[in-house]
């Protein structure tokens, strides 16, 4: 008879499941999630000037239009983690699918301006829940050893559905004789960019029928059996599965439903380990990384690159995102994700500093000097590629894993809704901020690169090969 105090001895932080394969096939359907948030949030860049030119409206209502999506994500994932700890991840899973693909196809085929506001918004709440849900099943499904690396998968997702976006917006614009509005089929152009993504929000619905439940769910809910099974398939033979089960339950102290209350803390309204979170999530978007995704093309442009070239450069800063990702991948149960955070920091400061230069040199025709010009892109890209191999991959594996599994779910929807207000006020300040100062403005974002490293320093502590129960 084992009991929970040699939990952690019970091999499971070393341990190599038998089955590696069927591991990275649950962590992968289970990312599909990423994949829809990255999809989602980006392809509606492709469609703004037919959506303003379809209902006529002023770039102010447009903006709107368009940021009212956040919200939609922001509310999703302030809900995901009450709906994920009452039914399951899996039935979580199914309602954002279902939640996907209406959208999809609502946003497709609006009758009226505000019908296709209202399917942003709840395809933004599926993409708010689809940000909570991956990762927290995702960490809780993985051996330790290779947690990290699972946990990549999401942003992995992510960076795949952006590029993946971008692709679809080029080809459809190419057949559409490169006009939003050109018709193929029926349909305008813009319409077949928000509707191509039924497919994979229904692709996700169907996998997750296809992995199980989160083993920390099941405990939770008493269903122990289940749980030793599927720890089995996911830890492997060798470990002690009655001491994981035991060492698990100890941890959640039985007190299973964590709920806004259970967050608090006596001094500072949360408890640290939330700020924490907060923390992490914020700082990955104060950065400014989504400017250069969402803003691109009007910041290529600046640099003298034509309209229609910026496509390819906003192509190409989607692969360097995924090299870099690729890097984080291997990199981040090797070195920790401390490390990682910390190189990502110095040299997003540096490139943001170095970009922050060229944008202040004088305008010639509208446009950067050569020079000046080639630094800013070469910055930029550089910038995206720290980013990427740091805070991009790390804080979605560190927001999986480094809260205790009793508050898991709830302190992740916290700490997710942060990082959505923090993205929207970047987004949404951006234009107003560029027509300030654009070099005063990646000021700002340099300021906040050097500011994430004293933060990491001093509040976050690693989380590389520990269990889950370790945490907290
Ligand atoms: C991270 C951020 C997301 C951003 C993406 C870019 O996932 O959370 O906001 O768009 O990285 O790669």
């Amino acid at each position: 008879m084992t009991t929970a105090a040699n939990g952690p001895e019970s091999g499971a932080r070393t341990a190599h499941p038998d089955h590696l394969g069927h591991v990275i096939f649950i962590t992968a359907a289970a990312a599909m999630g990423g994949f829809l948030f990255g999809y989602d949030s980006s392809v509606i860049n492709g469609a703004v000037e037919a959506i303003r030119d379809r209902y006529d409206i002023g770039s102010g209502t447009l903006a709107q239009v368009i940021a009212i999506a956040l919200i939609g994500c922001a509310i999703g994932a302030a809900t995901a983690g009450r709906i994920a700890d009452r039914i399951g991840r899996i039935r979580c899973m199914q309602i954002a699918s279902v939640l996907f693909t209406a959208s999809a196809i609502g946003s497709a085929l609006p009758f009226a301006l505000w019908d296709l506001a209202m399917w942003r918004i709840i395809g933004g709440f599926a993409i708010g829940m689809a940000s909570v849900i991956g990762p927290a099943y995702i960490a809780e499904v993985s051996p330790p050893a290779y947690r990290g690396r699972l946990g990549s998968f999401q942003q992995a997702a992510i960076v795949i559905g952006i590029a993946v976006s971008q692709l679809v917006n080029y080809a459809v614009l190419q057949i559409a004789d490169g006009d939003q509005r050109g018709k193929i089929l029926g349909l305008e152009a813009w319409q077949w960019m928000l509707g191509v993504m039924v497919l994979p929000a229904v692709l996700y619905g169907l996998l997750s029928f296809a992995i199980p439940e989160s083993p920390r769910f099941l405990i939770s809910v008493g269903k122990k059996a289940e749980a030793r099974k599927i720890l089995e398939e996911v830890e492997g033979k060798s470990v002690d599965l009655d001491a994981r089960v035991a060492e698990i339950e100890t941890a959640m102290h039985r007190e299973h439903k964590s709920s806004f209350k259970d967050l608090l803390g006596n001094r500072f309204f949360f408890l640290p380990i939330v700020w924490v979170g907060i923390g992490l999530s914020m700082f990955q978007q104060l950065v400014g990384i989504n400017v250069a995704f969402y803003y691109s093309a009007t910041l290529w442009q600046s640099v003298g690159i034509d309209p229609t070239d910026s496509f390819f450069y906003s192509f190409t800063t989607s692969i360097i995102n995924i090299i870099g990702t690729v890097i984080a991948m291997v990199l981040v149960d090797r070195v920790g994700r401390r490390p990682l955070a910390l190189v990502g920091s110095v040299g997003m400061a540096i490139a943001l500093a170095v970009e922050a230069w060229a944008f202040s040199a004088d305008l010639v025709d509208g446009k950067l000097p050569t020079t000046q010009g080639a630094v800013a892109l070469i910055a930029a890209h550089t910038f995206v590629l720290f980013f990427a191999l740091s805070w991009g991959v790390v804080v979605w594996v560190f927001l999986g894993e480094m809260f205790p599994n009793r508050l898991r779910a709830a302190a992740l929807g916290v700490a997710v809704f942060a990082q959505w207000m923090a993205n929207w006020a970047i987004t949404a300040s951006f234009p107003s901020l560029a027509d300030w100062n654009l070099s005063g403005t990646y000021i700002i974002y340099t300021c906040f690169a050097v500011l994430s490293i004293p933060f990491v320093l001093k509040f976050v502590k690693e989380t590389k090969g520990k269990t889950l129960e370790e945490m907290g």
